[in-house]
């Protein structure tokens, strides 16, 4: 890449300057803001054409929405991805830890029952996934795309072929998790019948992905309007030839198209548009780039290196099956203890709509996030569980050994490496708020009326 070496001296000479304080108080002019984004690579984020995924046909996205909003996914039909994903909640659940099947409400309105887990990790939000440079799904990167197209995740063989986005892969699991989507053994579902789905479990397997998958497509085409909806999205695919990589696909689709929200403030500035960034803002955006050190991590067109690492965040909740109740994040992936509590670092796009942040929701307001990603060393010593509800409060792991566990893997890149003052903090959070797209303050008119299983429209 010839203008590369250019590049760098440009973002070495800035970063001395913004490093000098020289700019303390003002903030840089657009042309040395541009200057700096330029040199790390940043780039307004392309519509939905490609390189993002292309705009799907209309087919598609109804069939997407329909499974989206439809609990007939879940084993026991009560929870829909939309339960945990939902437009009035900036496509997330608004909860630190969510509830999977079993409970009912939404966001705030949704309780624990005895007896039914807590999601290990927060639900994060959906915003611009159909971009094509997301490589790496969930906060511990289990459902992954390499660079030849290839497809890393839990299914391992069983996954079967026809993908075509991560996003897509991704959208094959909910749908197998025990405590999100598919419930226990010994389940009823809402109509009284046994749980079926929650009984496909294989010991080599764990779970039989195959059969599940199976079930539900067949669970689907015994519905006529959702035979009409596959034929319609997959014209060429005979009936007996759809595979749940099919409603999949579909799902992705509608994500990618429903949840595209590129139209920050941000974007404006790097398409072209120098007055779309406050003077504040633009100071924020240098601190984000220059001395607050966070481009490290939140870098390039989606505001993350989709890479994992381990800022301090506090651990709290069920935690992993057998780490519980701790969560490993990405070292329980690798077995590689050097990752332990390594999370993927989150894009930030409308990150200001998306609270409660971190992999497990432990702040809940995004000033509190951002004062931990500056001092995240100091953010674990001195967490406030009260932030919590009082039943996740009672769930914190703070004792001396589980933070000095966490404090043996920190990455060194975690953390300020200049001291800020409270009114960078402020100049941060303005940055930060000039990413959100006007338009994705209100989604409420992507709830659709009813879904074709006629179950309530899940989130309801
Ligand atoms: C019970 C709540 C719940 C339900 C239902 C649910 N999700 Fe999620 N979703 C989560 C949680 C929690 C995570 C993060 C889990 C992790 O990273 O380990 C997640 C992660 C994701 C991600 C990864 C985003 C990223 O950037 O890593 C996508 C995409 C997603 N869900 C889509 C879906 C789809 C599609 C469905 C329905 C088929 C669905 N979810 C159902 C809670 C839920
Ligand atoms: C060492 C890499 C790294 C650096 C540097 C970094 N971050 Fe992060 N950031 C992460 C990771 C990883 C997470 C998620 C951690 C977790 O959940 O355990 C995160 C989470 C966040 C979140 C919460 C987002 C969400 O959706 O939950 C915000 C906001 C944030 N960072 C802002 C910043 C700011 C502002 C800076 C600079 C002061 C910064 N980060 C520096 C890696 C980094």
């Amino acid at each position: 890449m010839p203008g590369r070496p250019i590049a760098i001296a440009a973002l070495l000479t800035l970063l001395v300057i913004a490093a000098g304080g020289a700019l303390a108080g003002g903030g840089p002019s657009a042309g040395e803001l541009r200057a700096l984004l330029e040199a790390h690579g940043v780039e307004a984020l392309p519509a939905l054409s490609p390189p993002a995924l292309p705009p799907p046909d209309p087919a598609l996205y109804v069939l997407g929405e329909a499974l989206f909003f439809d609990p007939i996914l879940s084993g026991n039909r009560d929870i829909a991805c939309a339960t945990c994903h939902h437009p009035l909640l900036a496509t997330g659940d608004g909860l630190s830890l969510g509830l999977g099947t079993g409970t009912s409400g939404l966001g705030s309105a949704r309780f624990h029952v005895p007896g039914r887990p807590f999601i290990a990790r927060h639900a994060p939000e959906l915003f611009n996934r159909g971009q094509r440079a997301w490589r790496v799904m969930f906060w511990d990167g289990r459902v992954m795309q390499g660079a030849d197209g290839r497809f890393n995740t839990p299914a391992g063989e069983a996954l079967p072929g026809g993908l075509s986005s991560v996003l897509a892969a991704q959208a094959m699991f909910p749908v197998t998790s025990p405590a999100e989507m598919r419930g226990f053994p010994g389940d009823a579902d809402i109509n009284g019948a046994e749980n079926t789905l929650a009984l496909l479990d294989d010991p080599a397997l764990d779970p039989d992905y195959t059969a599940i998958w199976a079930a539900l497509t067949d669970r689907l085409l015994a519905i006529p309007a959702y035979v009409d909806l596959f034929r319609a999205a997959f014209p060429a695919v005979p009936p007996e030839q759809i595979g749940f990589q099919h409603a999949a696909e579909a799902i992705a689709a509608y994500e990618a198209a429903a949840f595209a929200f590129t139209d920050s403030p941000f974007d404006r500035f790097l398409a072209g548009d120098d007055a779309a960034l406050s003077d504040e803002a633009r100071r924020g955006a240098w601190l984000f780039y220059g001395a607050a050190g966070c481009a490290r991590c939140h870098a390039g067109p989606l505001l993350t290196d989709q890479a994992f690492h381990n800022v301090a965040a506090p651990q709290l909740g069920p935690g992993q099956e057998e780490e519980g109740p701790l969560d490993y994040g990405r070292g329980r992936r690798t077995h590689n203890p050097a990752e332990r509590f390594a999370f993927r670092t989150p894009p930030l796009r409308n990150v200001a709509l998306t609270a409660p942040y971190l992999h497990n929701g432990a702040y809940t307001t995004l000033e509190g996030a951002v004062r931990h990603m500056i001092a995240p060393v100091e953010g674990l010593r001195s967490y406030d569980p009260g932030q919590l509800t009082p039943e996740l409060a009672a769930n914190v792991w703070d004792d001396p050994l589980t933070l000095e566990a966490i404090l043996s893997t920190l990455d060194p890149l975690a953390g300020s490496p200049a001291p800020l003052t409270d009114e960078d903090v402020a100049a941060l959070l303005i940055f930060l708020e000039a990413l959100t797209d006007p338009s994705a303050a209100d989604l409420s008119a992507l709830i659709p009326p009813a879904v074709p299983s006629g179950l309530p429209v899940g989130g309801r």
